[in-house]
């Protein structure tokens, strides 16, 4: 399957829906245009994508969580805006972030604006399919758990940046929380719109668990040996920000002495030249810590793709398997 084209195919459903809940009327129009911004920019709309097909996967069609799916992507968008504040990043889908544009406090007060939406829309889905009491409250609750866990990994990757032990279990706690919450959420939520039963719910919602951790941790490979026009967010940012991803724990743990000077060069520095950004990235590519996550991931995506073996054989289900690859072979 060509996973590209079948996030395209998700992509123009979620589309109208995203712009029935985000439309341009909204008043005043700052509000509007914040809102909307990164969500013109475009972005791969992985999280609605995860819930149309998981809740197709278990014998729904995709329309029957597309309010969700649209929920899911507002919610997405809400943590980017939030996120990017936190990490003082400028760019984002290639374009300059929110509070660069309109300043902190309406980028705030838009990211809280589409999550208010979240809600909304979620209600909206349960109601127009009749979802019993039970299924409604579920829907409900993963989606309120799923912030709050995401606010603990959010907190903890701010946390990291001042302390230098920071070990790999407490990175992989961090990237479950700010990331895998929400991944898990989208999967969950698709299948409890398509009435799964609790074998299936269970196992869709650790392969969307389990395909977000992935994801981060090729993320931060990509933080340092992307494309930048590709990945559309600065290369070497992390490592000026002094994030603990997990190659620079790795890092930290194996260099030689003299490694690990040149990193500490740029590390957590924000006046960092280029030049010592590009020398510390030489060295976790040299001592093979990018490598290592690279590993690692793939390991997830393995664990990922057998939660899947409840699922009857269907165009979704290899959607999902697809969707498991594309999380670490991905540039973008
Ligand atoms: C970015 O998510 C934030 C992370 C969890 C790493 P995506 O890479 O899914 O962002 P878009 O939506 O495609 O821009
Ligand atoms: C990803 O955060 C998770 C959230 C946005 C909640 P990061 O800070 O690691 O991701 P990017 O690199 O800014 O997208
Ligand atoms: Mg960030
Ligand atoms: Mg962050």
């Amino acid at each position: 399957m060509d996973v590209l084209k079948y996030l395209e195919e998700c992509a123009a459903l979620v589309e109208p829906e995203i712009d029935r809940w985000v439309p341009r009327e909204i008043q005043p129009e700052v509000l509007a245009k914040a809102m909307r911004h990164l969500i013109e920019a475009g972005g791969k709309r992985l999280r609605p994508c995860l819930a149309l097909t998981a809740c197709e996967a278990v014998g729904g069609k995709k329309e029957d969580a597309i309010e969700t799916a649209a929920a899911l992507e507002m919610f997405h968008n809400f943590t980017l805006i939030h996120d990017d504040i936190m990490d003082h990043d400028e760019f984002r889908r290639n374009v300059k972030t929110v509070h660069v544009i309109w300043g902190e406090p309406i980028a705030i007060i838009a990211g809280d604006a589409l999550f208010a939406k979240v809600f909304e829309a979620a209600a909206a889905n349960a109601s127009r399919l009749k979802l019993n009491l039970e299924r409604t409250l579920e829907l409900f609750n993963t989606l309120s758990k799923a912030s709050f866990e995401l606010c603990q990994g959010q907190a903890l990757d701010m946390l990291f940046e001042s302390r230098d032990d920071v070990t790999e279990e407490e990175y992989m706690r961090m990237i479950s929380g700010k990331t895998g919450a929400l991944t898990e959420a989208a999967a969950k939520a698709g299948a409890l719109l398509g009435n799964a039963d609790g074998k299936k719910l269970q196992a869709l919602a650790s392969y969307g668990r389990l395909i977000g951790v992935a994801f981060q941790m090729q993320d931060d490979v990509l933080g340092v040996w992307g494309k930048q026009e590709k990945f559309g967010k600065p290369i070497g940012s992390d490592i000026r920000e002094g994030k603990r991803t997990l190659i620079i724990v790795r890092a930290l743990t194996t260099a030689s002495d003299e490694d690990r000077g040149v990193l500490l060069k740029a590390f957590g520095k924000s006046h960092a030249t280029n030049e010592e950004i590009r020398e510390a990235i030489g060295v976790l590519k040299r001592i093979g810590a990018i490598d290592y996550v690279a590993e690692r991931a793939r390991k997830l995506v393995a664990e990922a793709k057998r939660k899947l073996e409840v699922l009857p054989d269907s165009r979704a289900k290899e959607a999902l398997l697809g969707i498991a690859d594309f999380v670490v072979e991905r540039e973008f």
